[in-house]
């Protein structure tokens, strides 16, 4: 099969309108069969619950041509599995599993022709999304909701790929205590959009956001999770319900501790001891890992060891691993990846 004329290593994060994406609609209270479809276009009522009340949740994903030309997934059942805990959460019905799954090698099979080449650095990423989709005024869920998967390929999610890059610390708050920051709602992410702005306009890469009980604890950024690396070589991760259960951060977790014998701890972590800290990076499926040298306390900077050309030598390997076990180079822990026909 030919592969798009696109200029592959050159892609940075942006939307590519694909040939095929998915829909599935729930109405009578039951999922219809799903199909694949080719209009980009959705047309839905003004009053749509997604467009007053945000009700919609979303997954990230991505295909990888490995060494061996084969395309692949990386452990689909655990978007499937958490975008069902993020319909709970919402309201929303669950999207069988099994069925997420059949619709993501649907959707990656149909656009093959878009799934970047071995070597390039590019991956086709897959955005999986429901939403409610029928006229609602009072404030309550939607009876009727629509699922989608669309595909676009995608190079670094920032700029100068694995080059580090620098942050802030975010006064604005992400998630509430006992709020929706450990799911995947689009409501999280509208709620960092005025923060994100204001880091880039400053100069900024990203957010750091605090806990916003007490503001001594790190949670997350925008859209990753953190993975520091002590003096002593140690792989510590936060903990806290409010943040998002990264696959790419359970997953080097598991790389970290089987594949490359290093001792690992997901625990909290406070700011005040992000200083003594050798390496930070950032884990998603968008950011992969994108190393950290610099982060910016209201003025006071905080430069890990490891510098801002390029990532600290426990990141590398970390990045390695996990790049290679996608890319089919290096051999995956069982159930991790899933070839498409
Ligand atoms: N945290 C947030 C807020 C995210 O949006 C993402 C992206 O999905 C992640 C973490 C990383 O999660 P994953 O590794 O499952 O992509
Ligand atoms: C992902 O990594 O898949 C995400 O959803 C993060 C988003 C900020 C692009």
């Amino acid at each position: 099969m030919d592969k798009k004329n696109i200029d592959w290593s050159n892609l940075g994060f942006g939307y590519i309108k694909t040939d095929k994406r998915y829909v599935a609609n729930y109405t009578n209270g039951a999922w219809d069969e799903g199909a694949l479809i080719d209009d980009d276009t959705i047309n839905m009522s003004e009053c749509a619950c997604v467009l007053q009340y945000a009700q919609t949740v979303f997954e990230g994903l991505k295909a990888y041509t490995t060494e061996k030309g084969e395309t692949v997934v990386f452990r689909p059942d655990l978007n499937a599995e958490r975008l069902a805990n993020s319909a709970r959460r919402m309201e929303m019905p669950v999207f069988p599993e099994e069925k997420f799954i059949d619709a993501v090698e649907q959707v990656v099979s149909a656009n093959k022709a878009y799934v970047p080449p071995y070597g390039t650095g590019a991956t086709l990423y897959l955005r999986p999304f429901m939403f409610g989709i029928n006229p609602v005024i009072g404030v309550k869920p939607a009876d009727d909701f629509q699922f989608r998967i669309f595909a676009t390929p995608v190079g670094p999610y920032f700029k100068g790929g694995a080059k580090p890059i620098t942050i802030k610390v975010c006064d604005l708050d992400r998630a509430a205590p006992h709020g929706t920051g450990y799911i995947k709602a689009g409501l999280n992410y509208a709620m960092s959009l005025h923060a994100i702005v204001t880091a880039h306009k400053e100069g900024f890469d990203e957010n750091m956001y605090l806990d916003s009980a007490t503001r001594t604890k790190v949670e997350e950024t925008g859209g990753a999770n953190f993975l520091f690396i002590t003096k002593d070589n140690k792989v510590v991760t936060p903990k806290s319900d409010s943040i998002l259960p990264s696959i790419t951060r359970r997953s080097l977790m598991v790389v970290a501790k089987d594949y490359l014998g290093l001792e690992v701890e997901e625990r909290e972590v406070y700011f005040d001891e992000v200083k003594d800290f050798a390496e930070c990076g950032l884990c998603g499926t968008a950011a992969v890992i994108s190393p950290v040298g610099k982060i910016n306390d209201h003025g006071k900077e905080i430069c890990f060891p490891s510098g801002m050309e390029k990532m600290g030598p426990v990141t590398q390997k970390l990045y390695d691993t996990l790049t290679g076990i996608q890319m089919g180079r290096i051999e995956a822990p069982k159930g991790w990846i899933k070839v498409i026909d």
